[in-house]
């Protein structure tokens, strides 16, 4: 996909962890955080300070932790990106997006008003316009989205618990992905994290399972869970990662959390696993 970007523009793409050095004024570091598909999270506040050091801008796209998840904007970020495809319409029904700019963009006071003119020209000449259903159908949303997203965080991380919680050396789960065991896994990132991520973590988490064959089975023994790539909707989704992404581990099921009671979640999942224990690789 990168090669395809730069093949259009010439433009170069350097890896996340590059040194500040390579960076220059004018660069743009895009993070995305919590990440697809693990759900884990990345420390906004040191992407900031590095390309703050060499006049860069730091974009976050913040689709996995929308508000109240998450603000980007007071640990530094230049410009907020989400999919408002996900949870800002939060029922499988609109595609849109939302660019956010700070008021202070690249350090200038009170300034946002003026970008982010410039970007809804620059919309207006390449036709990115949304359609006044999707518009109407986001606004709506809106009205339910802190409900919908806390009780959607809520529900993943105590499934994210209870699944950790039934590793053993022959369960069909081996590990298990999400921002809320993270501090556990790297305390390190006790401190950021908590200050980054204060009212709860994002509702998309992944599990590995034993073999790969567990891992195709399980979406269609699951009746609450729909198979589906999509995240961040009212009901609960599972992928099969591999089927979309030729890079992801063959074990790797990403789960989207909707709003649900997790109880009735947790003994689908149960009953699912049961159903595929024995399944061994062909
Ligand atoms: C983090 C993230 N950003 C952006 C997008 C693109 O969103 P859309 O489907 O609204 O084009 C996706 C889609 O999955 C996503 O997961």
């Amino acid at each position: 996909m990168s090669e395809f970007f730069s093949g259009l523009t010439g433009m170069r793409i350097l890896s996340l962890d590059c040194p500040a050095e390579e960076l220059s004024p004018g660069d743009l570091i895009h993070l995305e955080t919590p990440i697809n598909p693990t759900g884990t999270a990345v420390s906004i506040e040191a992407l900031a300070q590095k390309a703050h050091s060499r006049g860069a801008f730091l974009l976050v796209d913040s689709t996995f932790a929308p508000p109240p998840l998450q603000d980007p904007f007071a640990h530094g970020t230049d410009i907020v990106m989400h999919s408002s495809t996900k949870y800002i319409g939060g029922h499988s029904d609109m595609l849109g997006g939302v660019l956010c700019v700070r008021n202070n963009y690249a350090g200038i006071p009170n300034n946002g008003a003026k970008i982010a003119e410039k970007l809804r020209h620059e919309r207006l000449l390449i036709g990115g316009v949304m359609g006044s259903l999707e518009l109407w159908l986001g606004l709506r949303s809106l009205r339910t989205l802190n409900l919908r997203v806390s009780r959607a965080s809520n529900n993943a991380t105590s499934l994210v618990a209870w699944l950790n919680s039934t590793i053993t050396p022959t369960s069909p789960i081996a590990e298990v992905h999400h921002a809320s065991l993270q501090a556990e896994k790297n305390p390190e990132d006790k401190q950021w994290l908590a200050k980054q991520m204060p009212n709860g973590f994002g509702s998309v988490f992944s599990i590995t399972l034993r073999n790969k064959r567990m891992a195709r089975w399980l979406p269609s023994k699951l009746e609450l869970f729909h198979h589906a790539t999509s995240l961040g909707t009212v009901e609960s989704l599972i992928e099969w990662r591999a089927m979309t992404d030729a890079r992801a581990d063959e074990r790797l099921l990403r789960v989207s959390v909707g709003c649900e009671d997790w109880r009735d979640l947790q003994l689908d999942l149960e009953r699912g696993l049961k159903e595929v224990e024995g399944f061994e690789e062909k």
